[in-house]
């Protein structure tokens, strides 16, 4: 039984990864840092199937050896960040010591413990911010526009440089946006989903968002793991760009959104200065040709129906809400 070690395994794309890990029978662990809530929600179906949790946090290198001597991990998906852009301006030390310096460290931890071990990091099409050429690919320069799309850059350099300094199979997916019905709620596709079922339920009127123009290339989280798994599966480590190649508003994703529960749009969303961004990545669109053609993977699930999908998940979740008096 394979091995692999889930950093992040609490956020939105460790759940989908464990899942998608467990199905190719593999034995999987996840670091879990202590909290004084429960963070387990998106994995709690998981826990009885097997998944173990191990206590550890990136901040603290001495945990990260620990979990992989423990774990005795072949392969370590270094998912977990800091990862919500706006908040990387509040705390860019904090983004900084978790989202970059975090990834020496897992990378330090691997380099001691076992450097056969397989690594992928967690890059981010933020990294390409105020994009030098559209669309982006593994060869587009870089030039980030947040203190977190700065720390996603350290943390992919570093995995180049680990492979290169060190031989380890180190590799760096550039992943694009991808959503699914188990994002964070502040994330603006959920943010929306999760909004359009409320004002449907009669619970609020209107939902105050920041810039709808800014254009993203966004995909479905469940189809974007299974590409980190076959990076790691390949002969040689290399880097790859993982997008459905398709840019849309966030002004269209409300409309479907909104449209999808019969309601406009237009009636309900109220522009707040308190939700534009200090600097904006405008517009992304991935070239995806490269994993398409070397990893043989693509997506799934397109962007209407991946909207689609988690304005109806979200109107159960509202409803079962509203059944409960409040609670899920
Ligand atoms: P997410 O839902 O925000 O999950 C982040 C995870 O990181 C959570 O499990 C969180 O644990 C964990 N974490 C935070 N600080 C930590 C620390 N100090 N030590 C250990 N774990 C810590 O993010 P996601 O959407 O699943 O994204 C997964 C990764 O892909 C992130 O690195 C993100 O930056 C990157 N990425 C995401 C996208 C996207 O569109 N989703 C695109 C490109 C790259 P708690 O539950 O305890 O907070
Ligand atoms: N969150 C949010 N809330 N975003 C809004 C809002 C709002 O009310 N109104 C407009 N937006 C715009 C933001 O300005 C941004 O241009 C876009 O919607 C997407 O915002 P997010 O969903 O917060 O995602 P992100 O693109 O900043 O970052 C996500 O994708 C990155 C990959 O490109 C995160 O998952 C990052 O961790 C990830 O690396």
């Amino acid at each position: 039984m394979k091995k692999a070690l889930i950093t992040g395994i609490t956020g939105q794309d460790g759940s989908y990864l464990a899942e998608f890990l467990l199905g190719k029978g593999y034995r999987v662990y996840g670091l879990q840092r202590r909290s004084s809530t429960i963070t387990t929600e998106r994995v709690d179906h998981l826990l009885k199937e097997g998944v173990e949790l191990v206590s550890g946090d990136l901040i603290d290198e001495n945990s990260l050896i620990r979990a992989l001597e423990s774990t005795k991990a072949e392969e370590v998906y270094n998912l977990g960040a800091q990862s919500f852009v706006p908040t990387s301006w509040d705390q860019p030390i904090l983004t900084g010591e978790i989202t970059a310096l975090g990834v020496t460290r897992m990378l330090e931890a691997i380099r001691i413990v076992n450097p056969k071990i397989r690594f992928y990091q967690a890059s981010s099409s933020e990294m390409f911010g105020k994009v030098q050429e559209s669309p982006q690919s593994e060869k587009t320069p870089f030039y980030p526009r947040s203190p977190y799309g700065v720390a996603k850059a350290y943390g992919h350099w570093i995995t180049v440089n680990y492979r290169e300094s060190y031989g380890m199979f180190a590799v760096s997916g550039i992943l694009f946006n991808h959503e699914s019905p188990r994002r964070g709620l502040e994330f603006v596709t959920r943010k929306v989903t999760h909004g359009v079922a409320r004002i449907k339920a009669g619970l609020q009127k209107e939902l105050r968002m920041g810039n709808l123009e800014a254009k993203r290339d966004w995909g479905f989280a469940g189809d974007y793991v299974r590409a980190m798994w076959l990076m790691l599966q390949q002969k040689q480590p290399d880097d790859y760009v993982i997008a459905s190649g398709e840019t849309h508003s966030v002004r269209e994703m409300c409309e479907i959104a909104f449209a999808r529960a019969g309601l406009d749009y237009r009636r309900h969303i109220v522009q707040d200065r308190k939700y534009f961004r200090p600097a904006e990545v405008h517009v992304l669109t991935g070239d995806a040709r490269k994993a398409r053609r070397k990893l043989g993977w693509k997506p799934d699930v397109g962007f209407k129906n991946l909207i689609t999908m988690m304005v109806d998940k979200d109107m159960e979740l509202v409803a079962a809400e509203v059944r409960n008096g409040g609670r899920v």
